[in-house]
């Protein structure tokens, strides 16, 4: 392999990733209101192979109605999650044991504001992340934090509905200024929405809209709604920061979807471009320059969309656009008049012959990310941010042997910081990496235990029995000696 003399700088945010409806548990203790994630079950004969994403992610108004009157037959594992609300002192530990020296972390709005309309914010809900925000900073860990991946509080559908109301910028407006009031002497990085393109794939998952089987044709509309409001929102945290002169960043951030066309035919490479147009480039085309470009307008006007904005929005849009682009980035597909599709939580596009997949059918593709990154980069000129990366795994390890040899995600974890580290060679400015993730944790689309993408092990199966002990996987070990190599074993 050719000799690479790159090395990490300092500061670079090498680290790890949650989400706090996928770790902390403690559903109703300590003051947190119910979310929609609480409400979310597992499914135990689900065929990985074959379930359609949108299913499993989506809650229309009767399955939720079903799952409250059906509540002492189901699993619904985000209630318990990994436990790390009772334990993150202890997880934090091990964490650092895998070298990270950064955490992305999500905060809880409804642990922050179980009653989204209260004066005050729960103590207890501040006294728990100001607790972690220390213990990060004696271990030289930089947060980084988003205040909302896919926990939308059920007081605020029940009082407002979903992000198309416009009353719920105020709302999560006020959380997001309490959050920065409180901890902003601890955390520099704010991301007020992770993957904001969910809200279109998954308006329940994204912005809380939950809808009647008879109303699904309001789909689009109110998702396209909710997503501007959202954009909007993203401009009031930015000019919150700008007037209180602040020294923060605030970071778009989105679900990425590298493509291909599956042939060079003309139509295939056309197909592609729209697909890439208006799956990735249309987020951050907003969020970056500030305004909605030509082709996504053509595509309300021909699907009769009104996202009903205000010009004073239109402005704000254009005044603060966001500091960096995050972006998770799992695996690529293809698009074209022929594909066959594979899987994706949220992204799902066609099969491409030259890459392997997971059981899941994620396609593995390291020199997608250098594509990307270099793509994002000529276009837009904002730092990156590589917010999620990992390999999901059904896993068996022998706990007796201690044997926790998870070569593969070595293997994935190499081959993707190999090509980032060779975007920043290209040219690329990024600023940070995070794999998905530090410790096993629950899977957000499909809510099992068994998929597992951490460094850490946690002995506990799809219905939250085991001892719930923690155990280094080989991959924690890698990690460790890649942060302490600042990036050189990548290319050993
Ligand atoms: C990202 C989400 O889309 O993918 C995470 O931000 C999620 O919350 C990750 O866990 C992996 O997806 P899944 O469905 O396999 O857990």
């Amino acid at each position: 392999m050719k000799k690479n003399n790159f090395q990490f700088k300092e500061d670079f945010l090498i680290g790890s990733a949650i989400a706090a409806c996928q770790v902390e548990g403690s559903w109703k203790e300590y003051g947190k209101g119910e979310t929609i994630a609480d409400w979310k079950t597992f499914n135990p004969n689900l065929d990985r192979k074959n379930f359609k994403t949108e299913d499993e992610m989506e809650l229309t108004k009767e399955k939720l109605n079903y799952n409250v009157q059906n509540e002492s037959n189901l699993i619904f594992p985000n209630r318990t999650a990994i436990e790390f609300f009772e334990n993150f002192e202890q997880d934090v530990q091990q964490m650092k044991d895998t070298g990270i020296k950064s955490l992305r972390f999500s905060i809880s709005w409804a642990r922050i504001y179980p009653d989204c309309d209260q004066e005050k914010p729960n103590q207890e809900g501040i006294i728990f992340y100001k607790k972690l925000f220390e213990l990060l900073k004696s271990k030289n860990i930089v947060p980084i934090v988003t205040l909302s991946h896919f926990d939308y509080p059920i007081d605020v559908i029940n009082k407002y509905g979903g992000f198309d109301n416009k009353k719920v910028m105020d709302v999560f407006f006020k959380y997001a200024k309490t959050c920065i009031n409180e901890f902003k002497s601890y955390c520099k990085y704010w991301i007020p929405f992770n993957e904001i393109n969910c809200t279109i794939i998954s308006p329940t998952t994204g912005a809380g809209i939950i809808l009647g089987e008879n109303e699904i044709e309001l789909k689009k509309q109110k998702s396209y709604k909710a997503l501007h409001n959202q954009f909007v929102t993203n401009c009031l945290i930015k000019q919150y920061i700008v007037e209180q002169n602040l020294d923060l960043q605030i970071g778009g951030m989105i679900a990425s979807r590298q493509s291909y066309p599956i042939s060079c035919h003309p139509e295939d490479v056309w197909i592609d471009t729209i697909a890439s147009q208006k799956n990735l480039y249309f987020y951050l085309d907003v969020m970056t320059r500030g305004y909605y470009p030509n082709y996504i307008k053509n595509f309300f006007k021909e699907n009769l969309i009104d996202i009903n904005a205000e010009h004073k929005e239109l402005e704000l849009l254009q005044k603060y656009n966001i500091d960096f682009i995050g972006f998770s980035y799992y695996k690529s597909m293809t698009n074209g008049r022929n594909v066959e599709t594979t899987g994706g939580n949220l992204t799902v596009g066609g099969k491409n012959p030259f890459l392997e997949s997971t059981e899941w059918g994620w396609q593995i593709d390291p020199i997608g990310l250098r594509i990307l990154m270099n793509d994002l980069w000529d276009r837009y000129q904002k730092p990156l941010y590589i917010a999620e990366n990992g390999i999901g795994m059904d896993e068996h390890f022998d706990i007796e042997k201690k044997d926790f040899n998870d070569y593969y995600r070595i293997d994935y974890l190499k081959g993707h910081i190999k090509n980032m580290i060779l975007a920043m060679n290209d040219g690329v400015e990024c600023i940070g990496y995070s794999v998905w993730t530090a410790i096993d944790v629950i899977s957000m689309s499909t809510r099992e235990m068994t998929k597992r993408y951490g460094l850490i092990y946690i002995d506990q199966d799809d219905y939250g029995q085991g001892s719930h002990k923690r155990y280094l996987k080989e991959s924690g070990k890698w990690f460790k000696k890649l942060v302490d190599s600042k990036g050189a074993i990548c290319f050993e």
